[in-house]
């Protein structure tokens, strides 16, 4: 991932999970391999696989039974990312083509569907229906997530209490779900896998909170995958919101933001006026807010070096570019 490896702990099993999705992802329909294929090859950061291997660290340096489950969160990640740019109409992803792009809409819908439900027959493997449970729960949050954010787009009256909502739904839940299925898989302390769960779900507010600031702010090649794409779906993301409330400029923005006319051909002047609003430092204090909180989890689980690994993820995850 980033200059400093972040997670040397757990290199060698990240290695494993690319090799163990793309052999999960072995369709003998021509149309899906390729697409499956492109996919893996695209890459990504990995987070989700990282943090049940970190998480599962804690409780010794045997991963390999964490391997599937790392695998299944990276399937049921890419699914919901296919079908993502699908609604959002992405054609950039991980800094090439999205599947969406490539292979249209009815694949992308297939494809997600399939690989979603792979990750299922992986988790299933475990013969534990707590896990399947786990998974489930929060691959509907996401469905949720979505549709929260559906209905709320153009909508200038809508606050905090929604968008906070909408980014636990579709982003904290997984990484937080990811942490928690670490800790699961080796039957940790109960105390612990609630510290690794809300630990994940502090450090996944603080996630999206700058995925969204980065989509106001980013160097679109660094990033790789377009910016201002919530600003043109009329998706209200916290820069805005504090835009909307506290900057001069508020009324003519929400005159903005509640056409969808005006948030796809002047989608320009919408992000001037969030850039120049303390807008952007506002949501950089909430997500600096959050990685506290999911640092201060970490409290009650013992003192490994994992867990200084996880204390600097927290800083760095909120800092990222990319
Ligand atoms: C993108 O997630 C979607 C969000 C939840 C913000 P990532 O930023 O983890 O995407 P990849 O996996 O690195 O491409
Ligand atoms: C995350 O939201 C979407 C999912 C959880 C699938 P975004 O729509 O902000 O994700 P990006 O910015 O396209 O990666
Ligand atoms: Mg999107
Ligand atoms: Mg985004």
């Amino acid at each position: 991932m980033p200059e400093v490896n972040f997670f040397k702990l757990v290199e060698e099993e990240l290695a494993l999970v690319e090799s163990g999705l793309a052999d999960n992802l072995d369709s003998s329909i021509n149309i899906m391999n390729q697409a499956s294929v492109h996919l893996i090859k695209a890459g990504g950061k990995r987070l989700r696989p990282a943090f049940a291997l970190l998480a599962a660290r804690f409780y010794g340096e045997e991963l390999a039974e964490i391997i599937p489950a790392a695998v299944a969160l990276e399937l049921i990640h890419m699914a919901t990312l296919v079908h993502d740019d699908v609604i959002d109409n992405s054609s950039i992803r991980r800094g090439t083509e999205t599947v969406k792009s490539g292979w249209g809409n009815r694949v992308s819908i297939y494809a997600g569907n399939y690989v979603f439900a792979r990750s299922l027959s992986i988790i299933s493997t475990y013969q534990r229906s707590d896990l399947i449970d786990v998974l489930a729960r929060a691959s509907m949050k996401i469905c949720e997530g979505e549709i929260i954010q559906m209905l709320s787009c153009y909508n200038v009256n809508l606050g905090l209490k929604n968008y906070l909502r909408r980014i636990e739904r579709k982003t904290a839940l997984l990484i937080s779900v990811s942490c928690e299925l670490g800790a699961m898989i080796r039957h940790a302390p109960l105390q612990e896998i609630i510290a690794l769960r809300n630990y994940g779900y502090y450090l996944g507010m603080g996630f999206q909170i700058t995925d969204d600031i980065l989509d106001i702010i980013a160097d679109e090649e660094t990033l790789g995958k377009p910016t201002g794409s919530d600003i043109r779906q009329g998706v209200i993301t916290l820069p805005a919101l504090y835009a909307l409330r506290h900057d001069p400029n508020g009324q003519e923005l929400a005159q903005l933001l509640s056409s969808p006319e005006a948030c796809i051909n002047k989608a320009e002047r919408i992000i001037e006026i969030i850039s120049d609003s303390d807008g952007i430092d506002y949501a950089y204090y909430a997500t600096q807010h959050f990685a506290l909180k999911a640092q201060k989890q970490l409290d009650v689980l013992p003192d490994l070096p994992v867990k200084k690994n996880l204390y600097d993820i927290a800083n760095f995850i909120i800092a990222r570019e990319y």
